[in-house]
């Protein structure tokens, strides 16, 4: 099956002329300067508290793809910024989020990554909870005391689920709205491609000694294709070249491919631009998604809730229908591979030893991103002006 490519604004046959004229003279869409950058920005622990706060805290991220947590009462452990966070769908088919700690000493209340319960029991003294957060059991109560059990139930975040992602604000105090954060034009684009049917075929992760924004920064920008993935992905996709344009407060940036040859001769009004592109779309704070051909890549990125050079990438990959033959199988096996390889073989080594050679008492403090990286000036900008710098 082939997923079409959305342009809710914008027409096909303007994104194929911008595309055939970068191709042709090996240019791309640039930023009006260079940017600098503070390399402080990248392991300031004191900048990674304010961002927990004001950012995770504030804005909603995902936390999961529906078809991981499918059936009522199912559950979904997982570690966002500021809390570890269980995800429970409820009887009524909606989703819940808590912090994963019980309210009588502070156990950890679910400590499998999965599965499915009518209550969680916590091991410590077998306080138990329903799974819409209510404290339901406690043992020998005549013993413990009198308290108000209504009053003790799991502390609640934020919980949304649309386009078939489970979107959470890592903070009980705030609020969510995933429309209103994702923009008429980024919502409108979400539901053209009917992310809402799609299926979580295989997930992955990497915790990793990284900074959360040196690690998106890498999956941001173009410039490196030719360079750290000669080996691999750059057989396949031009280097350096970049079409950008904002969804609203995100972004989309296309990346052709190079069998889009093929095509360069065609009309753009009618040439197939969809099967020669890759569009990533960047949502703020810390997601790309990638349109390919016929499915999806989802990545994440999640600060470690202390360190600031800690943080982990969640991989998802999402196909358009259900897996059910062996050779539907075998295809999404070997895509998810040959994902995995070129991250940890290139993309997490050279990164992880990037973050290491900015501790150095003398490396540089500046930090500089090109015009050409286009992509990433627009993530930094959106840090900077969410952040009250500049
Ligand atoms: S800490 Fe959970 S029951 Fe005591
Ligand atoms: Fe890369």
């Amino acid at each position: 099956m082939r997923v079409d490519i959305e342009l809710p604004n914008g027409s096909k046959a303007d994104l194929a002329k911008r595309l055939f004229a970068h191709v042709e003279n090996s240019t791309t869409d640039l930023a009006p300067d260079v940017l600098e950058i503070d390399s402080w920005e990248y392991r300031d622990p004191e900048l990674a508290r304010r961002e927990r706060r004001e950012i995770f805290g504030r804005f909603p991220i995902v936390a999961a793809h529906s078809t991981e947590l499918p059936r009522p009462f199912d559950f979904h452990r997982t570690q966002l910024p500021n809390n570890e966070v269980l995800l429970v769908r409820q009887q009524d088919g909606t989703v819940r989020a808590f912090v994963n700690v019980c309210r009588h000493r502070g156990a950890r209340l679910v400590e499998d990554e999965t599965g499915s319960r009518k209550q969680f029991s916590c091991r410590y003294h077998g306080w138990g909870y329903r799974p819409d957060g209510s404290l339901k059991v406690i043992p020998a109560p005549g013993t413990f005391g009198g308290i108000d059990k209504d009053c003790r139930g799991l502390v609640g975040l934020p919980c949304e689920e649309r386009h078939g992602l489970v979107w959470v604000v890592d903070n009980p105090e705030a609020e969510i709205d995933v429309a209103a954060w994702l923009g008429p034009e980024m919502d409108e684009t979400l539901r053209r491609y009917r992310l809402a049917d799609t299926h979580c075929y295989q997930t992955g992760s990497f915790d990793e000694p990284i900074n959360w924004k040196t690690l998106t920064d890498a999956f941001l920008d173009a410039y490196h294709i030719a360079t750290t993935h000669v080996g691999s992905v750059a057989q396949y996709f031009y280097s350096n070249i970049q079409l950008y344009d904002p969804v609203g407060r995100h972004g989309r940036a296309v990346t052709p491919r190079r069998s889009i040859d093929k095509i360069l001769h065609e009309p753009p009004e009618t040439a197939p631009i969809e099967e020669h592109v890759t569009a990533g779309y960047s949502f703020m704070p810390n997601m790309v998604m990638l349109r390919q051909p016929d499915h999806f890549q989802l990545l994440t990125f999640l600060p470690h809730p202390r360190s600031a050079e800690r943080c982990r990438m969640e991989i998802r990959l999402l196909i358009p229908e259900p897996a059910d033959t062996e050779e539907q199988r075998t295809l999404w096996d070997k895509n998810w591979r040959i994902l995995m390889a070129v991250l940890r073989d290139e993309d997490m080594g050279l990164n992880r030893d990037l973050q290491m050679a900015m501790g150095n008492e003398n490396a540089p403090r500046t930090l500089l991103v090109g015009r050409n990286e286009v992509v990433n000036q627009r993530f930094h900008a959106w840090l900077d002006e969410t952040m009250g710098r500049g």
